[in-house]
């Protein structure tokens, strides 16, 4: 319930932060920021810049710093939602209860406003770094988390194992990698990315980056887990309809259950030496947790 109230008022501060970085939908040239704005403001539960939050709030980081990163994960996010949607990757024909953007407007603004959102969130994140007091050598690092954490090693070598699963072989390893780097890369960024530009100690980063890598893993195997039952399945896609194998498929139900109950703990027993600092990130992980009934 604590988990649902700070997220709604957290959720309303992102609105406002998002509003304030996209630019007006009638800039020129036409169409492009409306795309991107339409893709931004059709919602989503905003979960990767509530957690940029309020690990900034954690690490003690002013607002004016934090704020930016919070943007950027969203801005990454929708990005690679614009690009899951394309005929050529799931086809999916509905987003946050609208047509997908390919759809509302066509496929060569689609994926423009795709990297029209990529750029902006490059913009912000230097805006971030402006207004932090980091070192050329942390700002360095934190420009390089943000490469490789969308890279081909990271969420864009997630999305092509994804795609290819149906063809190859899947075994764990392979799952764990497609997890892991698809949804795990930008819940990492979402987590270290506002711990480096609050300039954390290296325990604490160490800690959440714990928590973010069990946090991901623990998200899309829940995904997996919800897909599976009809009552809470929410893919109308082509991914769904090539049944690409799941964690579910690969382990079994009771299995995929206890390790996602595993995940959950360990993301959760991660943020023991902040004590009730952590509070609000320990209840997102239990929120995670109860996505499983
Ligand atoms: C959707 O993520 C894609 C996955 C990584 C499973 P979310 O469920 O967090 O996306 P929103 O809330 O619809 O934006
Ligand atoms: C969405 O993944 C894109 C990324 C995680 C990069 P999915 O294809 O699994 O998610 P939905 O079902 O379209 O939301
Ligand atoms: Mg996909
Ligand atoms: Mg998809």
């Amino acid at each position: 319930m604590s988990f649902e109230k700070n997220a709604a008022q957290a959720r309303e501060e992102v609105e406002v932060i998002l509003a304030r970085t996209l630019p007006p939908a009638d800039t020129f040239p036409p169409g492009l920021h409306q795309a991107m704005r339409y893709t931004i403001e059709a919602g989503g539960k905003r979960l990767r810049p509530l957690l940029a939050l309020w690990v900034g709030e954690l690490v003690g980081a002013e607002s004016r710093v934090i704020e930016p990163m919070a943007a950027v994960v969203e801005l990454i996010h929708n990005c690679s939602l614009i690009l899951d949607d394309l005929p050529c990757m799931d086809d999916g024909f509905r987003r946050h209860g609208k047509p997908a953007l390919h759809l509302a407007f066509d496929e060569s603004t689609a994926l423009l406003a795709a990297e029209g959102l990529l750029m902006l969130a490059f913009e912000v994140l230097g805006e971030a770094i402006a207004a932090s007091t980091l070192k050329p050598k942390d700002a360095g690092e934190l420009l390089s988390l943000f490469g490789s954490t969308l890279g081909s090693s990271g969420m864009i070598g997630g999305q092509q194992v994804d795609l290819q699963m149906v063809q190859s072989r899947v075994d764990i390893q392979v799952m764990e990698y497609r997890h892991s780097r698809k949804t795990g890369s930008l819940f990492h960024l979402a987590v270290k990315g506002p711990a480096l530009i609050g300039q954390a100690s290296s325990e604490s980063i160490q800690a959440l980056e714990v928590y973010a890598k069990n946090l991901g893993l623990a998200y899309q195997i829940a995904d997996d887990l919800l897909e599976q039952t009809p009552s809470t399945a929410s893919s109308e896609d082509k991914a769904a309809r090539r049944k690409a194998p799941t964690f579910v498929d690969l382990c079994g139900r009771e299995e995929a259950v206890q390790l996602h109950r595993q995940l959950v703990t360990t993301a959760e027993q991660s943020l023991s030496a902040f004590g009730p600092a952590a509070r609000r990130l320990i209840e997102f992980a239990q929120a995670i947790g109860e996505r499983v009934p």
